[in-house]
């Protein structure tokens, strides 16, 4: 943790988008005034403002206690029963959308299914009954381990049926990533399938399992579904195949009502370093979260379609995948492959094809995006399209300018949406028939979430200074711990400021209140006594006409403490010359200062990021500082990348 109290912020936006009118009119939340009387009330009154809020879900039982809270360990709605499999599909049947189409899913070899609500409905109840076959009760935990493709839906929901608490692993993950979880989360029972379509090659699935299995120390049988089918060994006694499993079983399988604290899922986020965090999630609580804010922030109606582009394997994919646009009955689109696949227009003949109206995604994607053309958005009809989101990553004005004009053709809210795997839910993020953005800013915290900027000792932080970014209240869809671990729970995110939660990440408020934020505090760089976001060089960077892409870095500088490193991917066509680096050397000056200007610039073909799209710092710091390669690299997506800018250095 940085250590301090204060984060120089250089970055300055000024262009601002207020909310079209039309869109207003019809908004759930549609005016500033209305959104600011909702969050005050909310703020006066936060137990009363979510108890109000979750008569939106359906419950067996009303709860006896909105809140209690011990600091840091909150209950929400105590006594109350309900179950999310129910609240997502059943009520729904009841409501009459039996016919609506509840999931739109494409393969990426072209293959298409559309599931309606009922059927989705009798899937789950389906494989629901499967699991009580091989004896599956409330409480047991189940690992899944599945391509993009319907059922990893229906196992999802499967489970929360049954009240079996889900860990899904993103299936780009090793076998020694799977067998990790697997051990600590004592799993029965591991979902997955022969295999999946990525770039036009199979993953092969199935084959990995079974490397994970001879470290799997829990797991009794194994379930696979025919997905590709490829060639698989399948053990007798231990495997079996999904359609086997239910072959015969009923439609039916009612949902099992459970206290509102029941665990939902366990979620493995890799921290920087160090054994995997098991995220702890709870029904009631996680369900709201993800209902209340799909609702608003998405501004939802009944007839969107709806397509969240992560994989399920995320919290991204868990929350606005599948349970919070299933809890408001949205019409979902689903795509199982790359975005480059066959074509780098693939995404864009999706949204053509269905009439997506809500497209939500991530920067890393968005710069992909920018760096293979315009051409590609440009050959298909994108006029459904009625409102845009961003996760994962600060988005760089540039990127999100490019989103608004080529993607939105300017018509478009965006919604940059601030939230983690341990928040469960999103909780900044422009309401957008209220508040007017600007590019970059996740703007304000939604109604019932109170946050702060703050310096070391707690002490909020003046207007425009950088600070860390703290949530001082708690809310419904918070993890309740970290998978037996409470001590690292405690220690990882309320010891820095105690009874308030440590996001770990770095913000300002600008001077109309507006939340910058501004990237992971370890990712700050200490230049000369100056604390610097290296999220704002890159953002002055990307600004650059030749620049695709960008990770800052420090590297340890004997006069200055810390010296920046630039690592620069271009644009495709540019060439890598020395007089570029010259020259984005000085752009850097002229957007920020001298005091920014990059000690190197680096040319690369691409980034080391994560699976889930981040760029992997640690890994560039080691780099530009010449040392070995330390720590985990279990999350890395490419390699070959380490190798190709190792043996680039200058
Ligand atoms: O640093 C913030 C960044 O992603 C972190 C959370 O990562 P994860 O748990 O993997 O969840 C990703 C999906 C919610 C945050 O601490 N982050 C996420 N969204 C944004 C963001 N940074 C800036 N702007 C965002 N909109």
């Amino acid at each position: 943790m940085a250590n301090n109290s204060q984060i120089t912020s250089v970055l300055r936006e000024t262009r601002t988008f207020a909310p079209n009118p039309t869109f207003s009119r019809t908004a759930h939340v549609g005016s500033m005034d209305q959104y600011r009387r909702l969050w005050e009330s909310a703020k006066d009154d936060l137990a009363g403002f979510w108890a109000e809020q979750a008569k939106d879900l359906a419950w067996f039982k009303t709860w006896h206690t909105t809140l209690e809270w011990k600091a840091p360990h909150a209950k929400w709605f105590e006594g109350g029963l309900i179950n999310a499999s129910y609240n997502c599909l059943d009520r729904h049947l009841i409501a009459g959308q039996n016919n609506k189409a509840a999931l739109i899913w494409e393969g990426e070899p072209g293959d298409t299914r559309t599931l309606t609500y009922q059927m989705l409905h009798r899937e789950v109840c389906k494989f629901a009954n499967g699991l009580k076959r091989l004896g599956v009760a409330k409480g047991d935990t189940i690992t899944i381990y599945m391509p993009l493709v319907p059922e990893l839906v229906i196992a999802m929901l499967a489970c929360a049926r049954l009240g079996a608490v889900h860990s899904v692993i993103f299936g780009g993950f090793s076998p020694e990533a799977v067998a990790d979880r697997n051990n600590d989360s004592k799993s029965r029972i591991l979902i997955t399938a022969d295999g999946g379509w990525r770039r036009g090659k199979t993953v092969p699935l199935k084959a990995n399992v079974d490397l994970a299995m001879e470290k799997s120390l829990t797991i009794e049988k194994v379930i696979v579904l025919r997905r590709t089918g490829q060639d698989i060994v399948m053990k007798p006694g231990r495997d079996l195949w999904w359609h086997d499993l239910t072959a015969g079983l009923g439609g039916d399988c009612p949902a099992e009502p459970l206290d509102s604290e029941h665990p939902l899922f366990i979620l493995y986020t890799s921290g920087s370093t160090g054994k995997p965090k098991g995220i702890y999630h709870t029904t009631g609580g996680y369900l709201l979260g993800a209902q209340y804010t799909h609702k608003l922030v998405f501004d939802i109606k009944p007839d969107d379609v709806y397509w969240c582009t992560a994989d399920a394997g995320w919290i991204t994919g868990h929350t606005y995948l599948v349970y919070g646009p299933l809890a408001n009955a949205t019409t979902i689109v689903m795509y199982e492959g790359a975005p480059n696949h066959p074509s780098e227009d693939r995404f864009w003949e999706i949204i053509a094809k269905y009439g997506v109206t809500v497209f939500y995604t991530a920067p890393t994607a968005i710069r992909a995006f920018m760096k293979w053309g315009d051409q590609h958005p440009k050959r298909h009809d994108l006029s459904s399209l009625r409102l845009l989101g961003s996760v994962g990553e600060p988005i760089n004005p540039e990127a999100w300018m490019w989103y608004h004009e080529t993607i939105g053709g300017g018509r478009c809210p965006i919604v940059d949406t601030w939230w983690q795997t341990e928040t469960g839910a999103i909780m900044i993020a422009p309401l957008p028939g209220a508040v007017t953005t600007k590019p970059g800013s996740a703007t304000f915290p939604l109604p019932g979430i109170v946050i702060d900027i703050v310096d070391k000792d707690g002490k909020t932080v003046g207007t425009n200074e950088g600070g860390f970014l703290v949530v001082t209240k708690p809310w419904p869809s918070m993890l309740r711990t970290l998978y037996r671990d409470d001590e690292r729970y405690q220690k990882t995110y309320w010891d820095q400021h105690p009874g308030i939660y440590f996001t770990a990440d770095g913000a300002r408020r600008d001077e109309d209140g507006y939340i910058w934020i501004m990237g992971r505090v370890d990712d700050v760089l200490n230049v000369s006594g100056h604390r610097l976001s290296t999220m704002e060089v890159e953002s002055a960077l990307v600004q650059h006409k030749a620049v695709a892409e960008v990770a800052v870095v420090g590297k340890p500088d004997d006069l200055k403490g810390e010296g920046i490193s630039c690592f620069v991917t271009l644009k495709t066509g540019i060439e890598a010359t020395d007089v570029l680096k010259a020259e984005l050397r000085d752009f850097v000056v002229q957007v920020i200062g001298a005091l920014a200007r990059p000690d190197e610039i680096r040319f690369t073909e691409s980034l080391p990021k994560t699976r889930s799209g981040k760029i992997m710092r640690r890994l560039l710091r080691d780099i530009a500082s010449g040392h070995q390669i330390t720590g985990d690299t279990s999350t890395l997506e490419d390699y070959s990348i380490l190798a190709n800018l190792r043996s680039d250095q200058e």
